[in-house]
């Protein structure tokens, strides 16, 4: 079987879908069968393994694998592009379709979802073209952030009203569109998903982040190694329930495929959503795959099984 395993991306999250995507091809030639790298570079052109070819070139080495596995995080990628593309050429992938990768990429509309289903999210206003902030009904802490893209680019935590403006050009200049949050004070805990080959949606141990006192889970911290994981994390069987339950929701009714990691906050009010990704980090260290580590699936298993599920 010949995997084109698709990295790199054309935005910001470019090297943590280069690690990403190494990390499936290292698995992919471990379970014995060809991986075939395709990458996307930082101005969206596309490249094989010996060097940069023309995407029509690209788009028949694809056509030629037996499966894909895109693993593009963020703009151009993750939101339904790669889904798109895959999907005309007919070839079979690991992953979201179209519209939840769509849905997932876009925190506004997330974030209508999980509250048309009853899962709480922190109040929140977009901002477009048309937002005055003279209307702003929120008071300070905010999250600010573009409505789209991930790592936590482009956001800021405001204290002082006096802060807005800047972090919302901040968050604008990196999505367009910005969403400003009430800060939800509480503990960061992850749970991922998948849908097995025989239908069962399965789900990795629940994941702690420990991030200093005060601190964010901001870019720095996801990528210098000083965040801690805690696996499982320490919920109460009610809280456990909220997030498994919600991530089963969420992953239905986004029309989730592959694997799909929910972002969540263990509040004193309760559990609140953070966000969705339909793409998340997939190294060894990253957290979908301790996530099912720790229930027993090991990395190679993991792709095993999602390229089982993809495969007709
Ligand atoms: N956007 C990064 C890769 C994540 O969610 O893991
Ligand atoms: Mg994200």
């Amino acid at each position: 079987r010949r995997v084109a395993v698709i990295g790199g991306g054309a935005n910001d999250e470019h090297d943590v879908s280069l690690a990403s995507a190494a990390a499936v091809v290292r698995a992919v030639r471990a379970l014995g069968l060809t991986a075939v790298p395709l990458t996307i570079d930082r101005r969206g052109g596309w490249q094989l393994a010996d060097g940069p070819v023309a995407a029509a070139h690209a788009i028949t080495v694809l056509s030629s694998c037996d499966v894909a596995f895109p693993v593009l995080h963020g703009v151009d990628g993750e939101d339904g592009a790669i889904a798109g593309l895959l999907r005309l050429t007919g070839v079979p992938f690991v992953g979201s379709p179209v519209r939840a990768g769509a849905l997932g990429m876009d925190k506004w509309l997330t974030k209508l979802v999980a509250e048309e289903l009853g899962i709480p999210t922190a109040p929140g206003v977009l901002v477009d073209d048309r937002f005055d902030s003279a209307h702003l009904r929120l008071e300070p802490p905010f999250v600010v952030k573009p409505t789209p893209g991930g790592s936590s680019n482009g956001v800021s935590v405001v204290r002082e009203a006096g802060q807005l403006s800047a972090a919302v050009a901040t968050a604008r200049a990196a999505g367009g569109t910005a969403l400003i949050e009430a800060f939800v004070s509480g503990r960061e805990v992850d749970i991922a998903l998948f849908r097995d080959r025989d239908g069962a949606l399965r789900a990795g141990s629940t994941l702690e982040i420990g991030v200093a006192d005060g601190a964010v889970f901001d870019r720095e911290q996801k990528y210098d190694g000083s965040a801690s994981f805690t696996l499982p994390a320490r919920v109460t069987a009610a809280e456990h329930a909220a997030i498994e339950g919600a991530a089963r929701a969420l992953y239905d009714t986004l029309g989730c495929a592959g694997v799909a990691r929910f972002d969540f906050f263990v509040t004193a009010e309760g559990v609140v959503l953070n966000e969705v990704n339909t793409t998340p980090g997939f190294t060894e260290q990253s957290q979908v795959p301790r996530m099912f580590a720790a229930k027993g699936l090991d990395y190679p298993g993991l792709v095993a099984a999602l390229l089982a599920a993809a495969l007709p």
